[in-house]
C-alpha cells in the first residue's frame, strides 16, 4: 500500500504524518513543540523576540525537531521502511542564510552526530527572521522606490505583492544593510521550506514556486526570479537565491542519513517543500476555484484559489501560486492564535470555560459590542499597531472576550471582500477551528455555512498529498 509521509515545519512544532493513498487513512500523526523540547533555544512559542521588535528563530532548532520527530515515529513503530514519497511544507517567508560549506556538508552527512551539530558551521547567520518580524518598513520603502522606474505598481504586477515587511526580499535587504560582512559571506539564501528540502535530500533544493511567491521576488506570470525585483533587493541576489521548481517536482532519493539512521527505504522520494498556507489548500481539497479557507493558527489566514491573478485593491491581500497550478488569494493577519490564548490566560479560563463565555455571548438576545482595535501584537491587515488596552483588560469583565473575537473576524470579512467567486460554505481548519464557538462566530459573521474537514493538519496532509501526487506522475513518466 502506497504510504506517503507529510511534514509540516510551522512557528511552533514541527508535525509528521502518514497517508495512505489507497484508504485515505492518516496514521501515525506526531509533533514535536519547539518551546517545550528545546528550551536551550530559548524560544517564546517558537520564536526569538529581539529588542528591536524583529522576530526570529534558530535554524538549528527545526534541524533538532527533525532528528527527534523521526525518532519518534521511529519509537512509535512508523512503517517508514514503506514510505514511497515525502512530502513538506514550512512557515512562509523565513530566510536562511548559509555559507560556502553548506553544498558540500549537507551532502555527506554523518549518522554519529546530530543535524544541528553538523550544519551549525554552515549558516552565516546564526538566526532566521521569521514571517512575524514587522522590522524592515525602511527597507520596504527603498526597495519601493529602486522600482519606482518601471512604475508605480510594477512589484505587485510581477510578485503579486506589495513590498511587504515580513517577505524574503525586504528581509534579505535588512540583513544585507545590517550585517555587511555576514552578507558577503552567505551564498545560499533558503526559505525554511527550501532548507529543510536540502537537508532531507543532501543537496541544494530549489525553492517551490508557491513559496517563493512570499518573497516579493518571483514574477508570479513567468515563474522566474524577476531580474528588477533582485536588484532592487540586494546585491548579487541572483547568486546566492536557489533555483526554482513547481510544487509537484520530485527532487530526488532521501538522503543516507535518514535511511541509515532512521529505517527510511534508500529509494524514498522526496518532493520540493511548500509554504504551509498553499498545502493547507490542497489539505483542505479547496485547490480548485470556489472554496474560501480559514485557517485558524499562529497566523489567521484566509485563502482561496484563482483561475486567474486578480489583486487586491488596498494592497494588504497577496497572490501565490497555487501548487497544483493557477494561482490563491491570501491575507494574513498576525493576531491570531495567540490573542485567543492570551484571553484565556488573563480570564484564568480552561478552553472549555472560554468557549462558553462565547457561545452564551451568542445566544443571548444582546448585542455583542465592538473591541476598537483587537490587536495584542501589531496588525498587518491593516497596518495597526499592538493596543496596549489589550495587556489591560480588567479581570472578571468577561464580556471583553466575545466583543474581541467578533471585531477580529469582523476585520478579517472586511479586509478579504476582494477575494470572489466563493461557494456559499467556509472551510475552517488550524487549532482554532476546534472551538465551537469560534466556529459559530464565523458562521455569523460570514454569514455562510461553515464546515471543517477531519484532518489532523490539514498542511501535513496537503505534504502528503502532493508527494503523492508527485510520485505518480513520476511513475508514469518512467
Ligand atoms: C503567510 C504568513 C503566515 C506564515 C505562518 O503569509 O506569513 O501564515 O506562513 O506559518
Amino acid at each position: 500500500m502506497p504510504l506517503f509521509l507529510g511534514l509540516d515545519c510551522s512557528t511552533q512544532s514541527l508535525s509528521a504524518l502518514v497517508y495512505c493513498s489507497d484508504t485515505g487513512e492518516i496514521s501515525y500523526v506526531t509533533s514535536v513543540n519547539f518551546e517545550e523540547n528545546f528550551p536551550e533555544y530559548e524560544t517564546t512559542s517558537g520564536f526569538i523576540k529581539g529588542e528591536d521588535g524583529s522576530c526570529s528563530t534558530s535554524p538549528c532548532m527545526w534541524l533538532d525537531a527533525l532528528d527527534l520527530l523521526l525518532e519518534q515515529l521511529k519509537a512509535k513503530g512508523a512503517p517508514l521502511d514503506q514510505i514511497a514519497a515525502i512530502g513538506g511544507a514550512a512557515q512562509q517567508h523565513a530566510t536562511v542564510y548559509l555559507n560556502s560549506a553548506f553544498q558540500e556538508k549537507v551532502g555527506d552527512l554523518d549518522i554519529g552526530q546530530s543535524l544541528a551539530d553538523q550544519l551549525v558551521g554552515t549558516l552565516s547567520h546564526r538566526l532566521s527572521p521569521i514571517w512575524m518580524d514587522n522590522t524592515t518598513s525602511a527597507y520596504c520603502e527603498e526597495i519601493s522606490s529602486n522600482l519606482d522606474v518601471f512604475g508605480k505598481d510594477y512589484v505587485i504586477w510581477a510578485t503579486g505583492s506589495k513590498v511587504t515587511e515580513r517577505f524574503a526580499g525586504p528581509q534579505i535587504r535588512k540583513f544585507a544593510h545590517t550585517n555587511p560582512d555576514l552578507y558577503k559571506n552567505t551564498s545560499r539564501i533558503h526559505l525554511c521550506s527550501s532548507f529543510m528540502a536540502s537537508v532531507l535530500t543532501g543537496t541544494d533544493a530549489p525553492v517551490d514556486y508557491s513559496d517563493a511567491s512570499g518573497m516579493n521576488l518571483l514574477n508570479i506570470h513567468d515563474y522566474k526570479w524577476d531580474a528588477p525585483c533582485m536588484e532592487a533587493t540586494a546585491r548579487d541576489l541572483d547568486q546566492k537565491l536557489p533555483e526554482l521548481c513547481s510544487s509537484t517536482t520530485i527532487l530526488g532519493d532521501i538522503a543516507p542519513y535518514f535511511a541509515e539512521k532512521y529505517g527510511f527505504s534508500a529509494d524514498t522520494q522526496v518532493t520540493a517543500w511548500m509554504g504551509d498556507n498553499p498545502a493547507s489548500l490542497v489539505g483542505m481539497n479547496a485547490a480548485e476555484v470556489g472554496t474560501r479557507v480559514l485557517s485558524l493558527g499562529t497566523s489567521y489566514t484566509l485563502f482561496a484559489a484563482m483561475d486567474e491573478v486578480s489583486y487586491d485593491p488596498n494592497s494588504y491581500g497577496h497572490v501565490f501560486c497555487n501548487p497544483l497550478g493557477g494561482y490563491m488569494a491570501l491575507c494574513c493577519y498576525s493576531n491570531g492564535a495567540l490573542v485567543n490564548e492570551h484571553l484565556r490566560k488573563r480570564f484564568s479560563l480552561t478552553w472549555e470555560e472560554f468557549d462558553e463565555v462565547v457561545l452564551d455571548a451568542l445566544n443571548s438576545s444582546s448585542r455583542i459590542p465592538n473591541f476598537n482595535k483587537p490587536f495584542l501584537v501589531d496588525e498587518i491587515t491593516p497596518t495597526q499597531p499592538a493596543n496596549p488596552e489589550m495587556e489591560k483588560l480588567e479581570k472578571f469583565k468577561f464580556d471583553v472576550i466575545p466583543a474581541i473575537l467578533q471585531s477580529a473576524f469582523i476585520n478579517i470579512r472586511h479586509s478579504s471582500s476582494w477575494i470572489t467567486s466563493l461557494s456559499d460554505c467556509i472551510f475552517v481548519t488550524g487549532g482554532g477551528s476546534q472551538s465551537s464557538s469560534v466556529r459559530k462566530l464565523v458562521s455569523r459573521i460570514f454569514d455562510c455555512e461553515v464546515c471543517s474537514i477531519a484532518v489532523p493538519s490539514s498542511v501535513a496532509t496537503g505534504a502528503a498529498k502532493v508527494a503523492q501526487i508527485a510520485y505518480n506522475s513520476s511513475l508514469t513518466i518512467k
